[in-house]
């Protein structure tokens, strides 16, 4: 039994799971609303409020799992990527326990974390030939830091990563929330575009998305990926064309007056801003989510052919939008590749992903010294 704990970004979370992959608690305290008055994360405002909750959270989620410290087998931490800051709440709380209960402690990489979301519910449910040694899996990890294609494989006891695919700027759930503050639409962007989106037409806006050549040569990186080979993602440039179509058309007015009427509501949510929105701005909000979309969607699958990869994955925050799983569905449905996503739950940030990924890592007895620390831009995989 494995307490993960987690506290790269805005959620301080912690969780029991048995064998990486049952799930006994999945504590969540959001700091949403301590962020929202600045429409984004302020770092020092999450170091404190992480200082705040670590131990309550903790707490609830042994009490939950019904366990007690000295159940636990391990405690598996988040050592990055994230904001310093954060990432040190959570490994200082975690070597301190490690150390007073005399157990284990396991780093894990966020990013493997957003894949084992996905990986601790398939494993549940299918065979290991189905899910387990054979062929290789292409995951897509896309949240408000990351746009990230890997090709993942499971080997010997071990899951390795090759970083086949990234953004060259913004992340696209970034990208979301930018577009929702542009519009004065509530925080974190991306659930108020997703349900704003349905009502508008996604079709009356056509963006494009420029294809990105690569330009940063990674030589000397032994088994580098071929520039050429890896995929790129962008989405800077949507942001600047949503702003730029606001201006034309002649919106300040209209959106200042929705993020002035949205203000004065105590806790919106989008069913407030609906109304406060007119059919132009509504078919903007559909054409930008369908962009992105469609933009990950292709990206995706066109990785996932040229690797020969047998599966797709989709996770992290983004991966909760309604209409990227059902496109993505449609498209994995025709190619005859499975697919899977993880539940809603699962898709942002929480710790149980963390304790998922951590479980091969402790089977093998891969473990952390005292010397662990933030590592706020450690990457995954070669
Ligand atoms: O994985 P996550 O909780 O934290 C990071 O590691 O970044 O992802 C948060 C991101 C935010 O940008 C948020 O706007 C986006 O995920 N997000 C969504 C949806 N729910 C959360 N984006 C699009 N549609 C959603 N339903
Ligand atoms: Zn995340």
């Amino acid at each position: 039994m494995i307490l993960g704990i987690e506290t790269s970004c805005d959620e301080t979370a912690a969780a029991v799971v048995r064998r990486g992959s049952q799930i006994l608690s999945n504590t969540v305290a959001s700091q949403i609303a301590v962020h929202l008055p600045y429409g984004g994360v302020v770092p020092e405002l999450a170091s404190r409020e992480h200082l705040r909750n670590i131990l309550p959270v903790v707490r609830e989620s042994l009490k939950t799992a019904g366990v007690g410290y000295a159940e636990i087998d391990a405690i598996a931490v988040t050592e990055g990527p994230g904001l310093a800051g954060a990432l040190l709440v959570g490994i200082s709380f975690a070597k301190s326990l490690a150390m007073a209960l005399g157990k284990p402690l396991v780093a894990v990489n966020h990013l493997e974390g957003h894949i084992h979301a996905v990986l601790l519910e398939v494993q549940r449910t299918a065979t290991e030939s189905e899910f387990g040694s054979q062929g290789q899996s292409l995951a897509l990890v896309v949240s408000g830091g990351h746009t990230h294609l890997y090709l993942a494989r499971f080997a010997n006891g071990t899951w390795t990563y090759r970083n086949v695919g990234r953004t060259v700027d913004d992340a696209a759930g970034e990208a979301f929330d930018k577009v929702a503050k542009l519009l004065g639409l509530g925080y974190p962007g991306g659930p108020w575009i997703d349900a704003l989106a349905p009502h508008g037409n996604p079709e009356a806006v056509p963006f494009t998305f420029s294809q990105i050549k690569a330009k940063v040569h990674r030589k000397g990186q032994p088994g580098a990926l071929d520039p050429a080979e890896e995929i790129y993602f962008s989405f800077s440039g949507i942001k600047t064309a949503m702003l730029r179509y606001t201006k034309v058309h002649e919106m300040s007015a209209s959106i200042e007056a929705r993020r002035a009427a949205l203000a004065g509501i105590e806790n919106p949510k989008p069913a407030d801003a609906l109304a406060l929105c007119d059919q132009p701005t509504l078919d903007l909000i559909a054409s930008f989510q369908r962009s992105v979309v469609d933009d990950l969607r292709r990206k995706t699958f066109r990785a996932a052919e040229r690797f020969g990869a047998e599966r797709v994955i989709v996770s992290g925050g983004v991966a909760a939008n309604r209409e990227l799983r059902v496109r993505f569905a449609a498209e994995a449905a025709e190619r005859h590749i499975p697919i899977a996503f993880p539940s809603m739950a699962l898709s942002t940030d929480n710790a149980a992903m963390i304790a998922a990924a951590a479980w091969p890592k402790f089977a093998a007895g891969q473990f952390a010294d005292e010397g662990l620390t933030a590592e706020p831009g450690l990457a995954l995989g070669r």
